[in-house]
């Protein structure tokens, strides 16, 4: 088949969370699967490997009424049967830093930066005579994917493709005041809120990936069902519910090559299931880099975008109580600035136990993943969570709330290879942390925790075959 897979974000050249992951190995495990993939995602300023992009000789013509938008295509061949396309365009994503916004908040013309990129695939896939038959857009971002394809592709050569939607984060839904469909010419027909793009008065670009696409896919089996309640629908649950019968719940998997400890340039030792003794050596490498002593203590690590989704405020709330043991806490993140600040000042006032990076740094990530002993995720909600999957391959014992991919993917219980957690409250981690700590003070039981996420297989294959069943079902419909 050929697929036409379309991302707002792609690793390793641009990434701020886990879609661009997925974006990178996704496609790539279609690819292995004999299926001829082309990904498409804008030319950002800042792009790692932007030395690698080619020009196709193609480029786009969009005309909108507030005029027109041109820009050529780069290329990137990653295999045989993946390349990856970028739009490169000098005022929507050429003249900044950043992918979705900047200090000031969001970009005020994303809706139009990404209107941009979602016809702009489309008008791609048929200058470069590449005719899809699926094309699988992800997150708001791509939202008008399906509503192109539907209102102006409909009858060139893109017309018989089947389109697939997956929800990587219900919470963002790209919604813009209404006056944003005479700027980009989108029919008023469409704007209604039964099987429409209005939402409380609102554009909603999720919505209308929602309402217009063959197939939805989200990231976890759990999450599926979470974002049929009107707890976790965000408003669209009823959608969803009514849309139920299209709905997926997949699960994500793990660039194998990207993380792995037996094979990891970021890593001063590499270690694996046979041989964990580099494991230790990377614990002093991580105390070391936050200026920790090293010493016998457990290390707690987290990696995290800093938002209300993930519960660094409730780890804040907590930690006070759980640093009266001898335990040290490393992490790396970035985003909101009252929880950046929470954990700088938590750090100066334990700067024995507590080491933060405030930033986004992919190499001390890795480290923090590797040097370890457990892992947190608290999060409120998690579509599907890709941290503690790294964290169970590099034997590094996830402790995470029961919701969402967490529940998927981490085994609770005596014999397991993580602690779950249930209520969202700082008892509730208090307890896991205690948790932890009696693994820890028994090294064999420990060490069996670790061997059994290691051995765990998180690799794209299963979940790949899962997306390949799925097209071959719409393409034979
Ligand atoms: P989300 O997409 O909701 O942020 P995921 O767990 O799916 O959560 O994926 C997050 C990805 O982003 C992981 O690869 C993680 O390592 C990475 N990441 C998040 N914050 C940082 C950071 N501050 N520095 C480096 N990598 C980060
Ligand atoms: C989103 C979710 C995260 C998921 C990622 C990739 O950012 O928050 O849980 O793993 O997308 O699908």
């Amino acid at each position: 088949m050929n697929v036409l897979f379309i991302s707002s974000e792609v690793a390793p050249f641009s990434k701020t969370g886990g879609l661009g992951d997925v974006a990178g190995a996704l496609p790539a495990a279609l690819a292995s699967l004999g299926h001829d993939v082309k990904v498409i995602t804008p030319r950002y300023r800042d792009l790692r490997g932007a030395e690698r992009l080619e020009p196709t000789g193609q480029s786009l013509l969009l005309r909108f009424p507030f005029g027109e938008l041109s820009g050529p295509i780069l290329s990137a061949r990653v295999s045989e049967r993946l390349e990856v396309l970028f739009l490169e365009n000098a005022f929507l994503f050429g003249n900044r830093h950043g992918l979705y916004g900047d200090a000031g908040g969001a970009f005020a013309d994303n809706h139009r930066r990404f209107a941009y990129l979602s016809v702009g695939a489309l008008q791609a896939a048929q200058r470069l005579r590449f005719i899809p038959d699926i094309i699988h857009a992800n997150d708001w971002q791509t939202g008008l994917v399906p509503v192109a394809l539907r209102r102006g592709f409909q009858t060139g050569p893109l017309a018989h493709a089947k389109s697939v939607f997956t929800i990587h984060n219900l919470a963002y839904q790209g919604q813009f005041p209404k006056d944003v469909m005479g700027d980009l010419a989108l029919p008023w027909d469409l704007f209604t809120a039964h099987e429409g793009l209005e939402f409380h008065d609102t554009v909603n670009f999720l919505k209308a990936g929602l309402v217009f696409s063959d197939a939805l896919t989200t990231v976890s089996p759990t999450y599926a069902r979470e974002i049929q309640t009107p707890e976790q629908g965000y408003g669209l649950d009823g959608l969803l519910r009514h849309r139920a019968h299209r709905l997926h719940g997949i699960l994500n998997g793990v660039d194998t090559h990207e993380w792995n400890p037996e094979d990891d340039a970021f890593l001063p030792a590499r270690y694996g299931l046979k041989d964990l003794s580099g494991k230790a050596v990377c614990k002093r490498e991580l105390l070391a880099r936050f200026g920790l002593e090293d010493g016998p203590a457990p290390v707690f690590g987290f990696v995290s975008r800093l938002a209300w989704q993930k519960g660094m405020d409730l780890l804040l709330e907590a930690l006070p109580a759980a640093l009266h043991a001898d335990i040290r806490v490393v992490g790396v993140g970035s985003g909101e600035g009252p929880l950046e600040e929470g954990l700088l000042a938590l750090q100066s006032r334990y700067p024995k136990q507590v080491g933060v990076h405030i930033g986004f740094d992919p190499g001390l990530s890795h480290l923090v993943e590797a040097g370890a002993d457990f892992f947190l995720m608290p999060s409120r909600y998690e579509p599907c969570g890709l941290n503690q999957m790294y964290s169970l391959r590099y034997g590094t014992v996830p402790i995470v709330r029961a919701t969402g991919g967490l529940v998927d993917t981490v085994e609770g219980g005596l014999d397991g290879n993580g602690i779950l957690f249930e209520a969202f409250h700082k008892s509730a981690l208090l307890a896991a942390i205690r948790r932890a700590l009696a693994l820890y003070a028994d090294p064999s039981r420990l060490d069996e925790f670790r061997r059994r996420g290691m051995e765990k297989d998180f690799s794209w294959g299963a979940s790949g075959r899962r997306y390949e069943a799925l097209f071959h079902d719409l393409v034979a419909e």
